[in-house]
């Protein structure tokens, strides 16, 4: 199982891994951010950009980890955002059949997300995730300094995973947003400390109780079928995508559920900077959502709410779908 450090600091990773026997992961931003941090570590940075989280820098990787002689007895360690995570927890998994490792998580979305719940692989083309393993990381070590070099627009992508989280599955987690913003968590570190460890605690319990995605996992997929199919038509951060996404999945809850609280849920994803309603290309956007790997034969397992911080899986077949999100909203 995972070991969690939370409110740490990256000086604690030496009782972690001998240095020795260690390789660290990181991306140019963080590198150039934090020099410092990484005195006395053998470093390999990669170029920032979900464009390269694909198998030419795994490739890259592999050869550098020869190069730098490591082998069975050698940890990576994946520092930086989720796809340096998802690359180092792939490369771990793969490299002589698979050795260990542990994450530093650097930006909101893999403190609370992407670091969490042993998933890692690469894009192929327009197919995100489409090659990847299943293996837990060692530990996780959670040094929220990290943060203060962490770009504004990446503040936000990280809150619609947590508004996410609050939507399917804490009420309360959902009121406390509603009171406060990203400005006061990021003047705040007791505040922010706490909403990363709940949030990280959120996702590990959903996961383990679910590793290979049969049924609680998925509730995860929250704005996401849409989310995807959005962010592959336009020009969106995958943060906006999702909570146009979870917007959408709000209007199909009510025809579904009776769900009564759409307006809500846009107005905290507006209040943390992020869109709602948008009008896109319905068949467009049905199109790449038809193409989803997450579609089962009978149709997809669409998650909605039944109220806020309630949510369940709905098999609904495309054309039904489709039907209902034509209806819905502008
Ligand atoms: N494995 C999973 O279960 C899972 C879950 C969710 C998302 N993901 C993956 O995570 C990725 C998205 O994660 P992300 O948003 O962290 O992406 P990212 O790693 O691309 O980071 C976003 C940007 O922020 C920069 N950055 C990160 N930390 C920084 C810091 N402390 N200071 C300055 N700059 C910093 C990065 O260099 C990058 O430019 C996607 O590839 C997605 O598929 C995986």
């Amino acid at each position: 199982v995972t070991k969690f450090f939370f409110d740490n600091t990256f000086s604690h990773l030496k009782k972690l891994v001998d240095p020795k026997s260690a390789i660290i992961i990181t991306d140019e931003n963080i590198f150039n951010a934090h020099k410092k941090k990484f005195k006395g570590w053998n470093v390999i940075v990669l170029r920032a950009g979900e464009e390269y989280k694909i198998q030419p820098t795994v490739d890259a990787i592999v050869e550098k980890l020869i190069e730098l002689k490591a082998d069975r007895s050698t940890t990576l360690i994946g520092a930086g955002g989720g796809v340096v995570t998802d690359l180092t927890g792939y490369v771990a998994s793969v490299f002589m059949r698979g050795i260990d490792f542990g994450f530093v998580p650097t930006s909101i979305l893999s403190m609370v997300d992407a670091a969490i719940g042993g998933k890692n692989g690469v894009d192929v083309g327009i197919y995100k995730n489409m090659v990847g393993t299943i293996n837990q990381p060692r530990f996780l070590l959670y040094d929220n300094s990290f943060l203060q070099s962490l770009p504004d627009a990446e503040w936000i992508n990280g809150f619609a995973e947590i508004i996410k989280h609050a939507c399917i599955r804490d009420r309360s987690l959902f009121l406390e947003l509603e009171n406060h913003s990203i400005t006061y968590y990021r003047k705040n570190k007791k505040p922010l400390s706490t909403l990363i460890k709940r949030n990280a605690q959120l996702k590990t319990k959903v996961v383990q109780r679910d590793e290979k995605e049969k049924g609680e996992r998925r509730l995860l997929n929250f704005g996401h079928t849409l989310g995807h199919a959005l962010e592959n038509q336009y020009e969106l951060s995958h943060g906006q995508a999702v909570a146009v996404g979870m917007t959408y999945a709000c209007l199909v809850s009510e025809k579904l559920e009776g769900f009564n609280e759409t307006a809500r849920v846009a107005s905290l994803l507006n209040k943390y900077g992020l869109p709602s309603f948008a009008s896109f290309n319905r068949k467009k956007v049905f199109e790449a959502l038809k193409m989803d790997k997450k579609r089962d034969s009978g149709g997809i397992h669409y998650i909605v709410l039944e109220k806020i911080g309630k949510a369940k899986a709905r098999l609904v077949r495309i054309n039904h779908l489709e039907k209902i999100l034509n209806q819905a909203g502008t």
